[in-house]
């Protein structure tokens, strides 16, 4: 396992699922962090369960959808921990409709979240990285953002927008010695899908080449290499963690 013995890391939406798993990935690698979501009793268990691991948390509730939340995450984080080393943009909703239904609502509810929120959050997060010219982006795409899937025209936008903004970031940031990667997860062992039903999950699964949905676990560690000096001469690359399903 890589070492971030005494790094600095933030993750955004870590209240539950995957962002959970991975700043638990980090925790377990000797990371302090920094966590935000939307909701801080989540926020205070999820504390609990990283402080085990015996290093610095934390929390704070942020819209990342507002600049001035992300401008007071980065600030706050950097008073508390000391400095930042790595930012992963993993907060995410869906509001699913076909485009026909879909409402403007809900297309900008997901646009705002999951793309304006990235970039938000990591040009707070840049000035601290520029200053001291390292650091590290990782941020979560989708298998949808490259494949598209029907009834998710805002998510997948939104997912589309994170390869390219990845892309972008990665040529503007590169000379000031901070990478950005992004990590495009297929199906996901998550609490959505372990509701789904039966008949429905083996039509998915059919489609997936290793027949098995991905562990939180899975993707944290994708997240986490790319991240770690084992990747330091990988930048604006988009890691498929998705079972074989687009390939
Ligand atoms: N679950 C999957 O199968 C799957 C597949 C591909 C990609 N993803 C992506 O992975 C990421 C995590 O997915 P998940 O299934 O763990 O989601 P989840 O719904 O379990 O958790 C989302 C997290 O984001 C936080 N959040 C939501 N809106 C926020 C906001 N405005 N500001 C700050 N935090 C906010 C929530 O508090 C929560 O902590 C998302 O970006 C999602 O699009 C998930």
């Amino acid at each position: 396992m890589a070492d971030f013995k005494g790094k600095n890391v933030m993750v955004t939406g870590a209240t539950r699922g995957i962002g959970l798993a991975i700043a638990e990935e980090f925790a377990k690698a000797g990371a302090n962090l920094s966590i935000c979501g939307t909701n801080q009793a989540a926020l205070d268990q999820a504390a609990q369960t990283l402080g085990a691991y015996g290093v610095k948390v934390y929390t704070q509730r942020v819209n990342v959808a507002l600049a001035e939340d992300c401008e007071a995450f980065v600030q706050n984080t950097v008073k508390e921990l000391g400095s930042l080393d790595v930012l992963v943009n993993n907060a995410g909703i869906t509001k699913d409709n076909l485009t026909v239904r879909m409402s403007e609502q809900d297309w900008d509810d997901v646009i705002a979240v999951n793309l304006k929120g990235t970039f938000l959050m990591s040009k707070a997060a840049l000035k601290v990285m520029f200053k001291k010219r390292s650091g590290n982006i990782v941020n979560i795409s989708s298998v949808v953002g490259e494949m598209g899937n029907a009834g998710q025209a805002n998510y997948v936008a939104s997912k589309a927008g994170i390869i390219g903004l990845t892309k972008t970031f990665a040529k503007e940031f590169g000379s000031r010695n901070v990478r950005v990667n992004a990590v495009a997860p297929g199906f996901v062992q998550t609490a959505m899908t372990d509701a789904l039903p039966e008949e429905m999950k083996a039509k998915v699964l059919d489609t997936v080449p290793l027949k098995r949905f991905a562990k939180t676990q899975e993707i944290a560690k994708a997240v986490m290499f790319l991240a770690s000096e084992d990747a330091s001469y990988i930048t604006g690359h988009i890691l498929a963690v998705n079972g074989g399903l687009y390939i």
